[in-house]
């Protein structure tokens, strides 16, 4: 439930951008969107993804994927499941899902068993809090890297936050911790530790699934590892350099990661999302910067005064609590962290594979509160594009293109991380421009354009110092304010890109800042049975862009709204949109992965919309294509009683064979995160903080928890909730969806 989290969905963008260009105009021709387009894939998917092979000249064609035969099936043939407030995972008969890999589980054989009553320790050793995004890395039988193994891997994965109340992550602590300042320095290591990815080896025997506790693949990269270098065009700035990094070379760990992505190289790339909150700095640290750093933290929203997440920097004067206190001191930044905030907000790279590979914070990507990572599909001969989101209230869409064009062979390099160094570490970066007739435009964030050169809000002294203040310079330029970007994927059979766009409260019919607009057009009033009514967009939307050329060179693209969230009762004109029936409604999507092995698109929920009616789910989805639909013009009437007309496009309504809800989560989680084996027949999921809603008054009396989930075997009832890692199997023994 971020959105009731002001560290989860920050609000900094009060640039006066208008969010696209106020004259409608009328929509460009369909023969441009629809050539090269999937057509009809069906509910049977024929011959793999073949049907959606294009006519000559059209550049989509040369990313849809030639596989061979795949298994010709009925997919979203399952039942759907129905909306629960119940506090168990819930999936369609056929189908099990047992907990894999949970808060606290040890990934060394002489780690002892979590006991879950607040006094473990050893965090570096065990599985962290709040699991978010998940990669899978194969392992052949020879234990070496494989593209195909499906009985043994890797899973890679994010884990996020923690559950808190005031500073204290409580369920961490025997009686909940110490929520006031200072905080004492073993629940601050505790809390610190918990924080950044896990890496676990996964086995499949005779059926079962279970993680390896002993394996030497398994590891930590906590929010303390040294193992971390910083990349790309800010590597050695000014703007990096710390008493931790003289030479500006250098981070301390990683925070507050949330999606994912993996490279067609093989590793694991993770983003940082909402890190800016851990930090805090003094009430005259405006003063005592006196320059244009300020305009810097205020963007990224570390306002002067404001306090830390956890209080962290209260925990005693070593270097690792002072680092979280970024206030300028009398000396210089190589004295100090007053820089500390500008190491944190990247894409950072990792070798799965191999532990002792130093992570690489890759600044080409720009900085911004990143989620997922996603490729256009790699093409030979032609530089790469990613695909990324910003999540905040009025955040931007970018895309970064590889200066170096994509050669094959790198599909299996000798050395996976350095291989990432040819392709991550220059390049350009681009956001996004939605244009109210359908169309788009990749905006250039570099130093040459004169909208940056000379941006009369912040003063940029070099490239590093646009992609470190990536935020800043899509201001310049006039991106396109959006309605909090979630996560993005490529659709594997055509290669349009979708992202979601979890909700905004922030846009509103009167706003100068974020008035609706024809990409984020839905202004509406959500009531919520025994709570205050959420305005805004608060049930969010699923958008999704067509690149005019190949998407590592296009400059301009087609989109449209693929689906609006929505309550299937909501009104159908103003709020239902995409016309959602009882099967497939849901609030604020947020984790989107296409699955390389079916072709679903697997969408997750992190609501507080609808949450008094269904917990978070995960549903299925077969998408069509960009421009399937139709125009749609919402009118609205401002409080000086002037009409505002926003013309949008809403993809084909989906029918009941397209969009399917498959799970329900436990109470008060989130699903995130997604992966599969290569053949699609076990999924693994997270449930990301079940019973987040407990409170820390409540530590020591179970009965008091709104949730107890996972209460399987091996975990028990009556226990403190556990964020986990579950797989997903299907009964017969078939794909995952069908
Ligand atoms: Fe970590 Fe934007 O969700
Ligand atoms: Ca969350
Ligand atoms: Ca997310
Ligand atoms: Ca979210």
């Amino acid at each position: 439930m971020t959105q009731t989290i002001d560290f989860n969905d920050e609000n900094s963008n009060t640039s006066a951008n208008p969010s696209f260009d106020s004259v409608l105009q009328a929509r460009l021709s369909r023969r441009g969107l629809l050539r090269g387009s999937v057509g009809s894939v069906g509910t049977t998917l024929l011959g793999g993804l073949a049907v959606s092979a294009c006519g000559g000249g059209d550049s989509v064609a040369a990313i849809v994927p030639k596989d061979p035969v795949a298994p010709v099936e009925t997919l979203l043939s399952f039942a759907a499941v129905a909306k629960t407030m119940a506090d168990t995972v819930t999936v369609p008969a056929g189908y099990t899902a047992s907990v894999l890999y949970a808060l606290g589980d040890p990934l060394t054989a002489a780690t002892p068993a979590y006991k879950n009553d607040g006094t473990d320790t050893d965090f570096e050793n065990r599985a962290g809090d709040h699991h978010d995004g998940m990669e899978w890395f194969g392992l052949g039988a020879d234990g070496k890297p494989s593209t195909s193994a499906i009985a043994s891997g890797l899973l890679a994965m994010n884990h996020e936050a923690t559950t808190d109340e005031k500073l204290s992550s409580f369920f961490l602590h025997a009686n909940g911790g110490v929520s006031t300042l200072p905080r004492p320095a073993a629940e601050v290591d505790k809390e610190v530790a918990i924080h950044g990815i896990s890496v676990v080896e996964v086995k499949n025997t005779s059926g079962k699934w279970a993680t390896v506790p002993g394996s030497a693949f398994n590891f930590r990269l906590t929010a303390l590892s040294t193992n971390v270098q910083i990349n790309g065009p800010a590597r050695g700035n000014a703007l990096m350099v710390t008493k931790y990094s003289t030479d500006g070379s250098k981070a301390r760990g990683t925070l507050n990661n949330c999606g994912t992505g993996k490279t067609p190289w093989g590793t694991f790339l993770t983003g940082e999302e909402n890190w800016a909150g851990y930090f805090t700095r003094s009430a005259i640290d405006d003063t005592t910067r006196g320059d244009k750093s300020v305009a810097s933290l205020k963007r990224y929203g570390r306002n002067a005064a404001a306090a830390s997440r956890h209080g962290w920097e209260s925990a005693g004067a070593d270097d690792k609590y002072a680092r979280w206190n970024i206030s300028q001191g009398p000396g210089a930044a190589t004295d100090d962290y007053r820089n500390e905030l500008n190491t944190f907000g990247y894409i950072v790279e990792l070798d799965a594979y191999d532990k002792t590979k130093t992570a690489r914070k890759r600044t080409a990507l720009g900085r911004f509160a990143h989620e997922s990572a996603a490729f256009g599909k790699p093409v030979a001969g032609q530089p790469l594009a990613v695909y990324m989101g910003d999540d905040s209230r009025g955040e931007y869409i970018y895309k970064f293109v590889s200066a170096k064009a994509w050669t094959a062979a790198d599909a299996n390099p000798v050395d996976r991380i350095t291989t990432g160094d040819t392709y991550l570490d220059s390049g350009k970066l681009y956001a996004a421009k939605f244009n109210s007739d359908g169309k788009g435009d990749w905006v250039e964030l570099s130093i040459s354009n004169p909208l940056i050169a000379a941006y009369a809000g912040y003063k940029f002294a070099d490239q590093a110092d646009v992609l470190v203040n990536a935020r800043l310079a899509a201001d310049a330029v006039g991106a396109t304010k959006m309605d909090r970007p979630e996560w993005c994927s490529t659709n594997v059979a055509n290669g349009e890109i979708y992202f979601t766009l979890t909700n905004n409260s922030n846009r509103a019919i009167n706003s100068a800042v974020m008035p609706p607009d024809s990409a984020n057009p839905r202004v509406y009033t959500d009531i919520k049975n025994g709570a205050s009514a959420q305005n805004g967009n608060p049930n969010g939307h699923i958008l999704r862009l067509k690149e005019d050329a190949a998407g590592s060179t296009a400059i301009t693209f087609s989109w449209d709204v693929y689906v609006f969230g929505a309550e299937s009762s909501a009104a159908p004109g103003t709020v239902n949109l995409s016309s959602l029936t009882g099967e497939q409604d849901f609030s604020s999507p947020d984790g989107l992965v296409f699955s390389p092995a079916t072709g679903i698109m697997w969408i997750q929920t992190d609501d507080g919309a609808y949450t008094d009616v269904t917990n978070c789910m995960m549903l299925a989805a077969l998408p069509g294509t960009v421009g399937d639909g139709a125009k749609k013009s919402l009118s609205y009437t401002k409080t000086d009683g002037s009409a505002l007309n926003v013309d949008t496009y809403v993809g084909k309504a989906p029918g009941a064979d397209k969009l399917k809800r498959f799970l329900v989560g436990a109470k008060d989680c989130e699903i995130t995160g997604l992966c599969e084996t290569p053949d699609g027949k076990a999924m693994f999921v997270n449930i990301q903080h079940p019973g987040e809603g407990t409170k820390m008054a409540d530590i020591l009396d179970p009965g008091k928890y709104t949730s107890q989930w996972p209460s399987s075997a091996g975990y028990g009832a009556g226990k403190r909730p556990r964020s986990a890692t579950i797989v997903i199997t299907k009964n017969d023994g078939g794909r995952i969806g069908s």
